[in-house]
């Protein structure tokens, strides 16, 4: 992606109005990450490479659809995906972001990213593997079991990491996740998206691969500092 969400100008060039409430909610530094559709309906999602907006309520059915789906339940770790869950936990979810990837204008994947900071009970054994306390946490999956296995998550997770994590939050340092070692899937994912192997941590069902990449290793990242 040349010209994603971190872009000056990104927003309007498709047809994005600035929505004022997140200003206020989130700071000036992230005065476009909540962007509206200047129209109403539906957000357009750019113009055929993948790119992210903010999840709203008339994702829920398509994300509710996706969380049920059995190959993302097997590594969902029992969580609730009723549709009262998802509707409370996966649109108004005080900390974490939660995107939508849009590849030429339909949704293709979720993904969402939070302050390790905010999670001390899941992250204290990545910060005792050398973790920064600045880092951001991800988690993600590709919506169509169809679209899985063809590089979709690969590439989603390479541009969220520059364009959402890096380029919107000048305060994070690195972007980390923590997939089963036997979800083979996801951590070549991240691997391929330039995440690097830190350590071996316990999940509630199992070995985990934590992997990192710190904004210093992105060239296309925004430099930050904030
Ligand atoms: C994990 C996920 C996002 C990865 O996205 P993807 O589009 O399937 O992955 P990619 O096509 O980019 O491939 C990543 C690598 O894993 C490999 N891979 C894909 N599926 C695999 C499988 N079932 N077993 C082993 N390797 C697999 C791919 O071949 C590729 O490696 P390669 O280039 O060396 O061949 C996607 O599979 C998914 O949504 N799974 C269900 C939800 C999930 O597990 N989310 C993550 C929770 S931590």
């Amino acid at each position: 992606m040349t010209a994603g969400p971190g872009a000056p100008g990104f927003y309007e060039s498709v047809g994005f109005a600035y929505d004022h409430d997140v200003e206020t909610r989130f700071g000036p530094a992230l005065r476009m990450h909540r962007a509206v559709p200047a129209g109403g309906g539906a957000p357009p999602c750019g113009t055929g490479e993948l790119a992210f907006r903010l999840i709203v309520d008339a994702d829920l059915p398509m994300l509710h659809r996706w969380l049920n789906e059995p190959g993302v339940v097997r590594w969902w770790e029992g969580d609730d995906v009723s549709w009262e869950a998802v509707a409370r936990d996966y649109v108004r979810d005080g900390t974490a972001e939660h995107w939508i990837a849009c590849r030429g204008g339909a949704g293709v994947g979720w993904i969402q990213c939070w302050a390790v900071a905010d999670e001390p009970d899941e992250c204290g054994p990545w910060i005792g593997l050398g973790i920064d306390r600045t880092a951001a946490g991800i988690d993600y999956l590709v919506g169509d079991p169809a679209d899985r296995g063809r590089g979709v998550g690969s590439a989603m997770i390479r541009a969220f990491v520059d364009d959402v994590v890096f380029g919107l939050h000048p305060q994070w340092s690195q972007a980390c996740a923590a997939p089963y070692e036997a979800n083979v899937a996801s951590w070549r994912a991240l691997e391929k998206a330039g995440l690097r192997f830190v350590g071996t941590v316990d999940g509630k069902e199992g070995p985990c691969r934590l992997m990192a990449a710190g904004r210093e290793e992105r060239p296309t990242a925004s430099p930050g500092g904030g």
